[in-house]
């Protein structure tokens, strides 16, 4: 059993989407905190003597200090089965999907290698100080199986979803209609609600997708309109081109969604980079979520995202971020969100390092609308958390002994940050040990 335990660091949870670098009001920041932790959850957090004050005398405590404590990090689009594609040579992204990404999807059909891969992808989450991620499996059930199976081993948050595709794929990555919609049913019956599994109906995008089987999608939705639909949009001219081939009668590529009823507040949407006005309004509209993916779409050259521009829009777009492994380079979070700031940079946008923090925690809990469970350090919430050093390697230590503030702190370890400024990471206040040690590599050898 999970036994209380007060930890103690600099504690860092945003109440809301920061306006400005001077936004103090946004976030609540305790130099001396304390976190109580009881059967997993948050019992009580804030300065830490008044914390310590309520809790029992022989408790555990772990010291952090000087170290940040933050919501674990959130990550809302990748692929599970695409670990060992990562760093594959491609142009763009159809001849990325076709020469690398489809061929290793094939793998999956075998159990073996779905629960291996499983297991190295979540630890390679919780070295990054991932917690929770939103993924896709392949169309294999047994891909859907190992994904699920290692969340509840590790108690993790996740969502993922069976992909559906039955066409522009090879033979070993095709489904039907009608097997798409049964073995999404199975997977839903199997694993929805177990341990802190959600299931996403998860059509891949249009392209692998016909008419018939978008129905079954929709049919879906109807039967089950809790869960998370995720799917891609609009993440290069070519993929554009050809979906409209594909789809002569819709108004454009969000429209094909829209028409069969995957558009709505719980629509992850990867990428969707090059949307017209009127599909920023469907989608504003509708409440489904842009999914940011910056290394990806600059890995891919699959084009600059207007993150900022589509949050300040009249019909403002609800963004969130991702690494999209194995199309993005980086499973970390941090890394991530430099290069978002990268591209924001290209498009003459600034955005502060309290945005990013904030997107990577509370921001993407609220796409996945769980802020209740994750996201936040708030009492009763889950205690998923990742713990980061912003003086990690000698560089950055050379580099902290000119920082000043705490948007500043941010920044460096959003800027220079990676697996190395990890100290620890939590799941359900229970510390995990980083695969670094080779203990899971000795393991499944
Ligand atoms: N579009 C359809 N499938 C994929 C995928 O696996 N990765 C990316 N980046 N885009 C996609
Ligand atoms: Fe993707």
């Amino acid at each position: 059993m999970n036994h209380a335990k007060l930890i103690r660091g600099r504690l860092l949870s945003f109440k809301r989407a920061p306006l400005a670098l001077t936004d103090i009001e946004s976030y609540r920041y305790e130099h001396d905190g304390g976190l109580l932790i009881s059967n997993g959850k948050i019992a009580a957090a804030g300065d830490y003597a008044a914390v310590k004050a309520q809790a029992p005398e022989e408790i555990e405590e772990i010291d952090h200090r000087p170290h940040l404590i933050l919501p674990g990090f959130i990550d809302c689009h990748m692929h599970f089965p695409q670990m060992q594609v990562v760093a594959s040579y491609a142009g763009n992204l159809l001849e990325w999907l076709n020469t690398y990404t489809f061929p290793e999807e094939c793998r999956f059909v075998e159990s073996d290698h779905a629960a291996r891969i499983a297991a190295h992808f979540y630890d390679e989450l919780l070295r990054h100080g991932t917690t929770t991620a939103a993924a896709y499996c392949t169309v294999h059930k047994t891909s859907a199986d190992a994904y699920f199976a290692e969340a509840m081993k590790r108690g993790m948050c996740m969502v993922g979803g069976k992909v559906m595709m039955d066409r522009n794929a090879p033979q070993g990555l095709l489904d039907t209609p009608q097997i798409g919609y049964d073995e999404t049913r199975a997977v839903i019956a199997e694993w929805h609600g177990k341990g802190r599994n959600h299931v996403a109906i998860t059509p891949r995008f249009a392209i692998t997708s016909t008419p018939q089987q978008m129905k079954a999608a929709q049919a879906l939705a109807q039967e089950f309109p809790d869960l998370f639909i995720q799917t891609h949009l609009s993440e290069n001219h070519e993929e554009i081109r050809y979906t409209g081939e594909l789809y002569p009668e819709a108004k454009d590529y969000t429209d094909i969604y829209a028409q069969y009823g995957l558009l709505g507040k719980k629509t992850l949407l990867g990428h969707a980079i090059h949307l017209s006005d009127r599909e920023a309004d469907a989608l504003s509209e509708a409440g489904a979520i842009a999914i940011h993916c910056p290394t990806s779409n600059l890995f891919l050259g699959s084009g600059l995202f207007p993150m900022k521009a589509l949050m300040r829009r009249d019909k403002p777009v609800r963004v969130a971020v991702a690494t999209d492994i194995g199309g993005g380079s980086s499973y970390s979070m941090l890394r991530t969100m430099d290069e978002a700031y990268k591209i924001q940079q290209l498009l003459g946008e600034r955005l502060n390092p309290l945005e990013s923090f904030y997107l990577m925690t509370r921001g993407n809990a609220e796409a996945l609308s769980m802020v209740e469970d994750i996201g936040t350090l708030d009492v009763g919430s889950t205690a998923d958390l990742v713990v980061l050093n912003a003086a990690s390697t000698p560089a950055m230590q050379l580099r902290m002994e000119t920082i000043k503030t705490l948007p500043e702190e941010l920044f460096l370890l959003q800027t220079m940050g990676d697996d190395r400024a990890v100290v620890e990471t939590y799941v359900a206040g229970m510390a995990r040990k980083p695969v670094e040690r080779g203990e899971t590599a000795a393991a499944s050898a």
